[in-house]
């Protein structure tokens, strides 16, 4: 009995796959019957000559492969070794056994790797699983995590067959132990100055806010969100194991051990951020999850993709449609955004542009409503003078600051959630301010007219805030520092 596996989102269900062979059939050839996309179809051609070129005759009749259940559509090149197993086991040239195998054939017989090993390995744990399973040379990582036993990697076609029929002596993976990885090629010390950036950064990092970066080219945009990874939580071994299940589905083997940064051009097309399209595959932003989604130079991306952020900004997941059904992602990922302040380059001695007030709304407007609504933090970054660049020394190390995090993070998890998560009916549970700062929030936002779901922004700020200063109660000066944080207007 031979499986293989099908995938739906990041999720395995195991596919069994059986060949039948009508020896008195004049006509000799493969039927795939099953419903299978076109690499599945395309099995045919790779198989049979794979089989050919590894010595097997196996034109000894007409032979069916039957992939079931059969009411499920088959995605993917990853049939083709256990197609190739299971015309064996039809045609004799392979022991009766049960096995699982996944691997895409080349012409010649070597096995390529395959994409979605890890969820398909977890899967055959939980299942229980007790035959062999048979996964390329190069997922070998993946699998190794999972810790089943009977798990073995393989190059060829024939060492499969060698495998299978005990014809060799293979070495089953041993379970290998996770651990997460904190070793970043940049660090925020490299950042000189920036002191406020820095603050805000490390409040969206402690709370899990998103945030926004207006300010001149050349202020350290980019180069302060590339070290948001540096300064979150080390990943723990669930978010390890979920992160490295939409990358082996998209088709990266390994393992990601460290919070990804993902940052996608601007030109970038819907599907590729988003996922989806002809192959279904997780997009950059299930490719974020767990870690940071930049989007540098925010106004220029198209404004379907800004429109397709809304779900996962605020369900952490997104549905991507496919020819005949849906594809659920995970997609809960930290979003930092960076933008200049408007279209011209003509920055003043304080920092800000020439550009008049209409101008610049008309430059920002493009990304306000679905995107604006749902960032936590506003912060305007500036550009250093020659003199100030001078006389800064070297930052504070990422690792301090990710101490400090980890602090606040550690109290969020008594609650039971992320302050960026807290939802409304519990800000008031959750975010008990004093009439003062009641006062003061009331005249901020209506001077700045700020809508009800921004001063819900603010109060989760306000609360990260706290978290961070150790203190219980949110207190007026928490408030206070959280209505910064809005206080760039558009
Ligand atoms: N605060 C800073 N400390 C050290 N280098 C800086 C700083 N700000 C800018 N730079 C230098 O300027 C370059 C451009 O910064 P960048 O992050 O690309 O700006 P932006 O994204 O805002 O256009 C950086 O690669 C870095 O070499
Ligand atoms: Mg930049």
């Amino acid at each position: 009995m031979i499986f293989c596996a099908n995938f739906s989102g990041i999720d395995a269900t195991l596919v069994e796959v059986e060949s039948f062979i009508d020896r008195k059939s004049v006509l000799r050839g493969i039927d795939i019957v099953g419903m299978g996309d076109t690499a599945v179809k395309e099995s045919e051609k790779r198989v049979k000559s794979a089989l050919k070129s590894n010595g097997f005759d196996f034109m000894k009749g007409r032979i069916t492969v039957d992939l079931s259940p059969a009411d499920v559509k088959k995605s993917g090149s990853h049939y083709d070794l256990p197609i190739a197993l299971s015309i064996l086991s039809a045609t004799g040239d392979l022991n009766d056994k049960e096995v699982f195998a996944m691997g895409e054939l080349s012409l010649d017989g070597r096995v390529r790797s395959a994409r979605g090993v890890l969820p398909a390995v977890l899967k055959l744990k939980e299942t229980g699983f007790m035959g062999m399973v048979v996964i390329p040379k190069e997922n070998e990582e993946e699998a190794a995590v999972v810790g089943l036993d009977n798990v073995f990697s393989i190059e060829t076609l024939r060492e499969a067959v060698e495998l299978i029929n005990g014809l060799k002596v293979f070495e089953s993976l041993r379970k290998v132990k996770i651990n997460s990885s904190e070793d970043f090629d940049v660090d925020m010390r490299d950042v000189r100055g920036q002191e406020f950036a820095k603050r805000a950064l490390e409040i969206a990092a402690a709370g899990g806010h998103n945030i926004l970066m207006v300010g001149p080219p050349g202020s350290g945009k980019t180069m302060l969100a590339k070290r948001i990874p540096t300064i979150l939580p080390k990943m723990e071994l669930d978010e390890i194991l979920e992160t490295s299940k939409i990358y082996s589905v998209a088709g990266y083997p390994g393992l990601v051990l460290r919070r990804p940064f993902r940052s996608p051009h601007h030109t970038a097309s819907v599907a590729s951020i988003v996922g989806g399209g002809a192959n279904a595959r997780p997009g950059e932003i299930s490719l974020a999850h767990n870690g940071v989604l930049f989007m540098d130079e925010l106004t220029e991306f198209r404004k379907d993709v800004l429109e397709a952020l809304r779900e996962p900004l605020e369900e952490g997941k997104i549905t991507v449609a496919r020819a005949r059904s849906v594809a659920v992602y995970p997609a809960r990922f930290m979003f930092v955004g960076a933008m200049n302040p408007c279209s011209c380059v003509e920055i003043d001695d304080e920092g800000e542009c020439i550009c008049s007030e209409s101008e610049r709304i008309k430059y920002t407007r493009k990304i306000s409503g679905p995107i604006m609504d749902r960032i936590d933090i506003h912060i305007r970054v500036r550009r250093m003078n020659f003199s100030e660049y001078k006389k800064r020394s070297l930052g504070e190390t990422s690792d301090s600051i990710r101490n400090r995090v980890a602090a606040a993070r550690s109290v969020q998890k008594t609650r039971g959630i992320l302050n960026a998560n807290i939802p409304h009916r519990d800000l008031e549970k959750f975010v008990k301010i004093d009439t003062e700062s009641e006062k003061l929030l009331e005249k901020f936002s209506d001077r700045m007219k700020i809508s009800g779901r921004g001063i819900d922004k603010i109060l989760r700020v306000a609360r990260t805030i706290a978290d961070l200063d150790s203190s219980d109660r949110v207190l007026k000066k928490h408030v206070l520092e959280a209505i910064q944080y809005r206080a760039v207007s558009f």
